[in-house]
């Protein structure tokens, strides 16, 4: 029996100046699930433009909506380690295969300018997320004090997770 191929995802491209409100609404829309443990929004219009600065966003237009993101994703180098940040996805194209997407991009990325680790931070109480990250070959490595102790609703702290951008022999 012929199956259905699954839909193409989306081109990803590097987010510029103009994307900043849009990074802010979905960044935003997607981190209402933290909530239940952090106050306020994830981010706003300065934060996102700082990190514009410190690193670029990788993101995904809607259909047919160019400049209406449906999924974005933060990356940052240092040395050879490359930090992945704020993954979001709108709720609205949850499910799709974007969140993949973008990590795989940023990976690769990453990979092109030279890092050996990707790293991420996941708040310990997002219990939901662990699976996700293990699925894509992240590990945790360290716990880390969270940088925004007086967003915390109850206590919390940083889970580092790390994957290794090449093999252990090249490494
Ligand atoms: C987490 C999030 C980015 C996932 O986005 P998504 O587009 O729904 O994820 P994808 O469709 O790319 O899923 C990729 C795979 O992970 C699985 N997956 C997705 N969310 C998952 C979850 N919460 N727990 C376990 N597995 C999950 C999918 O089933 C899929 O598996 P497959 O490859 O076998 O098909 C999205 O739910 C989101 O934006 N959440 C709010 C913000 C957030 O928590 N960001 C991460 C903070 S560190």
């Amino acid at each position: 029996m012929n199956r259905p191929s699954p839909e193409p995802l989306p081109p990803i491209r590097l987010a510029s100046a103009v994307d900043v409100a849009e990074i802010v609404r979905v960044t935003n829309r997607a981190y209402v699930v933290e909530q239940f443990c952090l106050r306020g929004d994830r981010t706003d219009l300065s934060d996102v433009a700082s990190r514009m600065r410190s690193g670029r966003f990788l993101a995904i237009d809607a259909p047919g909506q160019m400049g209406t993101l449906s999924a974005l994703a933060y990356l940052s180098i240092e040395a050879d380690r490359g930090y992945l940040g704020t993954l979001s996805v709108d709720p609205a194209f949850q499910g799709q295969g974007q969140a993949k997407a973008l990590v795989l991009a940023v990976e690769e990325r990453c990979r092109q300018e030279g890092c050996r680790f990707l790293d991420i931070s996941v708040v310990n109480l997002r219990k939901d997320l662990f699976p996700f990250y293990l699925r894509l070959g992240f590990a945790p490595v360290a716990i880390l004090p969270f940088p925004r102790p007086e967003k915390a609703l109850r206590p919390l702290h940083l889970v580092q997770m790390t994957k290794a951008l090449l093999a252990p022999e090249d490494l």
